[in-house]
């Protein structure tokens, strides 16, 4: 069957799957909210509407919604099926404000997600201390059932959602999902705790649910400091690589094209989105560690002397050490310090050869070395793309990864089969 049919499939039978299990919910506890109830539950539909219509970007690409705060604290105010209520509806009013480029079925696939991932933490609770309920009496059980219930939430509902992005994309789902939730979990997190915490309080006030909005509001404002923070701070990097570049005419901008060559390989090698954005990150700013060279060594036109290269070789060390300082770069950091690495072995700085070098590493070392045979130096003109295409041929399986190598051809139109005669050789990068 086709991807598409097959995520269409997924998308129909999840909804489906969570309409029955609403109406099971709904056959053996109704839970009729009373007239003292209908404030609280318009104001947490409110809070999900806001918090999913407005989500915040936490990490570069990757989003979180407050709204699960709500959710979450109507679960534990009046039960799983108030809950499935405030999520469909919130659901439904963050689309009416902001209907987005979403599907009908992508959106109602969202919804049934998250209704879900109620229904699994509500059951989860119940079964361990009874009920989803948060009473004043807070015991051992109950704390245990509020944590499970929590991971039962996030689990599910992060789980389905990841299959579909893994039938969509094709992309590995273990490893996407990992690498999402490591970013995504403290937040998530601190947004449950926040709705177990705004529950206690409305568990014996009603009304005192309206002191939610204001810790949400916080939370989202400062999330999205940091998130603004950290986009600057990436920023800067970029523009720290920039300045390399800019350093010497002859290499400017090659930070910006090797990350853009970066980008196209890692899709056509079918790497996940979140495996792309480290390994392009990286290679935005592979050769920053060349600040710590001299001008005279990064500019020269001429061959370098021994004494020259040994310290020109030192810029993915430093480079490493440099990225590694900052939490969003970090992953990156072993690609950065393997840029210069060779398949056979003969590379630097550690000599390392074939799979012990970092994918990443593998990747940006074939669109180096084709963005420097490209580009003008002061003791050649830059290649033609056929030329440099045919060197990258030449030295697939000595100085680069053949797999990848015969991706970039692919990429690039190049004949890939049969490939040329190899014979040993190398070319040179900066
Ligand atoms: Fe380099």
């Amino acid at each position: 069957m086709k991807r598409p049919v097959v995520l269409t499939t997924w998308c129909l039978g999840i909804c489906g799957l969570a309409v029955l299990a609403t109406l099971y919910v709904f056959s053996v506890a109704p839970g009729v909210p009373t007239a003292d109830d209908m404030l609280p539950l318009g104001l947490l539909i409110v809070l999900t509407a806001g918090g999913v219509a407005f989500p915040i970007e936490v990490a570069p690409k990757i989003k979180i919604g407050v709204g699960s705060t709500a959710i979450f604290a109507a679960l534990l105010l009046f039960g799983v099926a108030a809950a499935v209520v405030v999520t469909v509806l919130g659901m439904v009013l963050a689309y009416t404000i902001r209907p987005g480029h979403n599907s009908t079925l992508a959106r109602l696939f969202n919804i049934a997600t998250l209704v879900l991932g109620v229904i699994a933490a509500g059951g989860g609770m119940t079964l361990i201390s009874g009920s989803p309920l948060l009473t004043s009496a807070i015991g051992v059980r109950e704390i245990v059932a509020l944590v499970v219930g929590a991971g039962l939430f996030v689990l599910t509902n992060s789980l389905l959602v990841a299959v579909a992005a893994d039938l969509k994309l094709g992309q590995p789902l273990l490893r996407h999902y990992l690498l999402d939730q490591r970013e995504k979990a403290p937040h998530t997190g601190s947004l449950l705790l926040l709705g177990a915490l705004a529950a206690l309080v409305g568990a014996g006030q009603p009304w005192a649910i309206l002191l939610v909005a204001i810790p949400m509001a916080m939370v989202a404002l400062s999330l999205r400091q940091t998130a603004q923070i950290r986009r600057q701070t990436c920023q800067a990097l970029e523009q720290l690589a920039d300045v390399v570049d800019l350093r010497d005419p002859y290499t400017a901008d090659h930070s910006r094209r090797v990350a853009k060559y970066t980008e196209a390989l890692c899709h056509e090698l079918g790497l996940s989105r979140a495996e792309t954005d480290i390994i392009v990150r990286a290679a935005r700013v592979h050769d920053i560690g060349k600040l710590g060279m001299s001008s005279a060594i990064v500019s020269e036109a001429r061959p370098l002397f021994l004494a020259e290269l040994t310290e020109m070789r030192r810029h993915p060390v430093i480079g490493a050490n440099i990225v590694s300082r900052f939490s969003d770069f970090r992953a990156g950091a072993a690609i950065v310090l393997h840029h210069h690495e060779r398949w056979d072995g003969t590379g630097y700085p550690d000599g390392l050869s074939g799979e012990k070098i970092p994918l990443g590493a593998r990747v940006i070392a074939v669109c180096d070395t084709f963005d420097a045979m490209t580009s003008d130096r002061p003791y050649r003109s830059a290649l033609p793309a056929s030329a440099a295409l045919a060197e990258i041929a030449c030295c697939a399986g000595s100085q680069f990864d053949p797999r990848i190598a015969e991706a970039f051809l692919r990429l690039h139109g190049y004949p890939v089969a049969p490939l040329p005669v190899r014979q040993p050789r190398s070319v040179q990068v900066g």
